[in-house]
């Protein structure tokens, strides 16, 4: 078995953010998305790993992920020189794929507790493909599967006007080599993309067999800055521990579940958790929480800030309130002079501030 993560694409949702840093690569509680992808991909025992990567963000990814050795993997960069549909990305995989069952992971994707159990359903019982599907409230914005009594599925539709079901593909799949046969039997779409929906429902339309698996836990997709901001705070509160090991002086407060690495320093200064604190920060005279990243060397001063995420080497200074935000590496925020009823920005392309 081998496993396929897909960490191409444009990532323009989530623009300026992925001008520098592509999305896969955005912390979710100060980790990468795609480290809990390969420890989850890794703990299902797969060791055989391709990446898809783009020529814009290829770069970046290679560089954080290297060989793999550090999650005993073997990775295997493959380059997609246009995102042209989750589909194409496994027809561009083909050399790397070979004639072997694949796990596909959509490298934006997070699910709770792993995917081993569904790798080991997907060997016990051996079906064609098997899908991973989540109840969600809102169907229409999904890929939806309808199922017999049996559990298997027997037609998709993409983003459907009228669902029949409220059961959405998770970006989750394991496919055999049945499905490079039914990518060959797929036009674009409308979108101009060869969907992986498409290819399933020709998989189908083949007659071949598809389970499915519905996911008890949570799944978030991060392709967006509130749903990244929502993955920040289902995963802190989730899965952090009270880990302090930065200092605190005697003047702060840290409750309930707070993290603060090596090399912060926390002064005069509350901390409410869940939070997460990375390496050499500096807070002072502010109050942070709850659901909150701050990223390595970020410095907050003077300030309050909550429900959001910073990401590396940004400062915050006098803000009265800052809250559902989402901050890149870098960007200095600070009161103006109050003197001047005015803003000033220097802000670039993309950006988003609401004043
Ligand atoms: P999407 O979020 O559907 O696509 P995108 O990254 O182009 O985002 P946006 O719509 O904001 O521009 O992709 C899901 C995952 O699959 C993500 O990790 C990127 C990856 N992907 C590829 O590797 N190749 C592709 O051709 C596409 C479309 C996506």
């Amino acid at each position: 078995m081998k496993a396929l993560i897909l960490a191409g694409g444009s990532g323009t949702r989530l623009k300026p953010i992925t001008h520098t840093i592509p999305k896969q690569l955005l912390p979710v509680a100060n980790k990468p998305i795609l480290f809990y992808v390969l420890d989850q991909i890794r703990e299902a025992g797969i060791t055989d790993v391709g990446i898809i990567i783009s020529p814009e963000t290829g770069s970046y990814i290679k560089e954080a992920l290297g060989d793999g050795s550090r999650w005993g993997s073997r990775i295997t960069y493959v380059p997609q020189s246009e995102p042209r549909g989750l589909a194409h990305a496994v027809r561009t995989a083909l050399d790397f794929l070979g004639d072997s069952p694949f796990l596909m992971f959509l490298g934006d994707n997070l699910v709770e507790g792993g995917v081993k159990s569904f790798v080991q359903e997907f060997d016990n019982h051996s079906p064609d493909a098997l899908v991973l599907l989540k109840e969600v409230p809102d169907p229409r914005l999904f890929g939806v599967a309808e199922l017999n009594g049996k559990g298997k599925v027997i037609h998709l539709v993409e983003k459907p006007k009228e669902p029949k079901t409220n059961l959405a593909l998770v970006g989750v799949y394991l496919f055999t080599t049945e499905i490079h046969r039914a990518i060959d039997r797929i036009k674009p779409s409308g979108r101009g993309e060869l969907e992986i929906t498409d290819a399933i429902q020709k998989l189908l339309d083949m007659g071949k067999d598809i389970d499915s698996h519905i996911l008890a836990g949570w799944w978030l997709d991060t392709g967006k800055k509130d749903d990244l901001l929502e993955a920040n705070r289902v995963v802190l509160d989730s899965l952090l521990k009270r880990d302090v090991k930065g200092e605190i002086d005697s003047t702060s407060k840290i409750v309930g579940r707070v993290e603060v690495k090596e090399g912060a320093r926390v002064e005069n200064s509350t901390v409410r958790g869940p939070v997460s604190i990375a390496e050499g920060c500096r807070i002072r005279n502010s109050f942070i929480g709850p659901f909150t990243s701050i990223g390595v060397g970020a410095t907050v001063e003077d300030s309050s800030v909550g429900h959001s995420v910073i990401l590396e080497n940004s400062s915050i200074c006098g803000i009265e309130r800052l809250e559902d935000s989402l901050i890149g590496t870098r960007v200095e925020l600070k009161k103006a002079d109050e003197r001047f009823k005015a803003v000033k920005l220097f802000v670039g392309c993309d950006s988003s501030l609401e004043l």
